[in-house]
């Protein structure tokens, strides 16, 4: 490696961890993103200076790939809209993986062994361990971030979805044999590729096919509910592999990047399952959510749904000292984060405090809920974060719960029966007043049953988000 492909490779590094430290808060995001994404443009350009000499280098190609990634990339990440943001990153991270698995592949094509063999070499063990761990997760993480895209973006036959889901237990057991399968391949190529026999080639075509039919039925049984968190660790995943990979290249760059999504896919995974109360090894093994957003009814636990009016609601926020906006993923759907904050100007004008309550999974990824307002110019000071808040609902005169449904459920509190419990919620019905914004009864993501509907204090504003809340401003207006 020369000076200045070492020095441009420290720039790249620096520039990643920049970038990461600005992902830490909605206000330096975006300025976050565009610094990592110099960085990787700074590494690739160190890759092509480190390896211009190579005979083999085929630039016309390197250029045909870098246009067709751009080409295929940019439009879809412009036009996606926030809802579907979950899909992308799917579709992007297994994206990522098969690349991986293809440079592990294409390490056999050539010689049929290791490619150390090109140059009369023994493979070093980091090049054996590296090429077949990048071909087995890259594998994995290819084919199952194409089940995830394919399951949120609601392309899979409910029958098949749920038939997966009750066959959960055999499809467990069947990833034992695939894994079982990839790992003695792998351990056959390690030990036994010699170039020219024609073996090894065929060898890592099982490794890949195991290991693909593995990310294929790992993900198929586990429920829609649970998907971003899939997501989440396959990227983990397939972070893992490039560094897997940068290794047997001996290429810097993919190994330091490899290792920081690695590193933060693990933590947001973590921090995903902490804020839904649930254990990574239960959510890649279990099948709660039952497929695609479950079919159950909000309320049929029973009480009476009290449902109110435009009118009412704006007189009761008018006359408030605090309102406390809950938005969640109707929100989202409804694309209602311009009128809410036109109302919440209006309440102020009128001394009204308003502040929004952010649950860490409200949405369908994290952060959805603070991008969403935070485009409509929502003051970042007043998005509190669920801990920040919690104390707040017993002291506030009315709490607008905009499709939100989950993140408000009492029932994660108080009923030990329910497949939520202890998932920490946002304490809502604590509120003197709550009004409830969604379309019907219908349940939230995890397909249950919301006392929080059919509570004393609670009232339900029945329509889309949007309409309500311009109706609501009217209202206001009118005052
Ligand atoms: P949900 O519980 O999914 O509830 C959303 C509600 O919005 C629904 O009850 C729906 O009721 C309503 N809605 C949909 N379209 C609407 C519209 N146009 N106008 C008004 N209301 C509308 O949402 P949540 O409270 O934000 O909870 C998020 C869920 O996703 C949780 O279960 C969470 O565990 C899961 N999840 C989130 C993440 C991340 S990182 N965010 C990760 C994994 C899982 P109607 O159909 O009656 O309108």
């Amino acid at each position: 490696m020369n000076n200045l492909v070492a020095v441009l490779y420290i720039a790249a590094f620096a520039l990643f961890i920049y970038g990461l430290m600005g992902l830490t808060g909605p206000k330096t995001a975006v300025r976050g993103n565009w610094i990592a994404a110099v960085g990787m443009g700074v590494a690739v350009v160190a890759t092509l200076i480190e390896v211009r000499d190579t005979a083999a280098i085929n630039w016309i190609l390197i250029a045909a790939g870098l246009a067709i990634g751009v080409i295929l990339g940019v439009p879809p990440a412009k036009r996606t809209k926030m809802t579907a943001m979950p899909q992308l990153v799917a579709l992007f991270n297994g994206v990522g993986g098969g690349t991986v698995a293809l440079i592990a592949w294409s390490e056999f094509l050539e010689t049929d062994g290791f490619s150390a063999f090109q140059h009369g070499e023994e493979p070093t063990v980091h090049i054996v361990v590296g090429s077949l761990f990048a071909a087995v997760i890259g594998s994995v993480s290819f084919w199952g971030s194409l089940v995830a895209f394919a399951k949120l973006q609601e392309l899979l036959n409910k029958k098949v979805e749920k038939a997966f889901v009750a066959n959960a237990r055999t499809f467990q057991l069947l990833n034992m044999v695939l894994l079982l399968v990839a790992v003695a391949a792998s351990v056959w190529i390690g030990i036994h590729a010699t170039p020219g026999e024609g073996t090894a080639v065929r060898w890592i075509v099982i490794v890949l096919v195991a290991a693909g039919l593995m990310g294929l039925f790992v993900v198929f049984p586990i429920g829609g509910a649970d998907m971003p968190v899939v997501i989440s660790l396959l990227n983990a995943l397939t972070g893992l592999s490039a560094a897997a990979a940068g290794l047997a290249l001996n290429n810097t760059a993919m190994i330091v990047a490899g290792m920081i999504v690695g590193a933060s896919g693990t933590i947001l995974t973590n921090l995903m399952a902490t804020a839904m109360n649930r254990s990574i090894p239960a959510i890649v093994f279990g099948s709660f959510g039952g497929g695609a957003a479950a079919a159950g009814v909000a309320g049929e636990g029973g009480g009476t749904v009290k449902s109110t009016s435009a009118a009412d609601a704006a007189i009761q926020m008018a006359y408030a000292s605090q309102v406390i906006v809950v938005p969640g993923y109707g929100l989202a759907v409804a694309q209602a984060q311009h009128a809410v904050k036109d109302m919440a100007s209006i309440l102020e004008s009128k001394g009204v405090e308003v502040k929004y309550a952010i649950h860490p999974v409200a949405g369908r990824m994290p952060g959805h809920m603070n991008v969403l307002l935070a485009e409509a110019d929502v003051e970042y000071d007043s998005m509190k974060e669920m801990d920040d808040i919690n104390g707040e609902f017993s002291r506030t005169d009315v709490t607008l719960v905009i499709g939100a449904n989950d993140v408000t459920n009492p029932a994660a509190r108080n009923d030990p029966s329910s497949p939520i419990h202890g998932m920490p919620i946002l304490n809502v019905d604590e509120s003197r007043s709550v009004i409830v914004l969604k379309r019907s009864m219908s349940s939230g993501y995890a397909g249950i049953d919301n006392p929080l509907f059919t509570a004393d204090r609670t009232s339900m504003l029945f329509g889309d988000a949007k309409k309500s809340v311009n109706s609501v401003i009217e209202e206001l207006k009118a005052l």
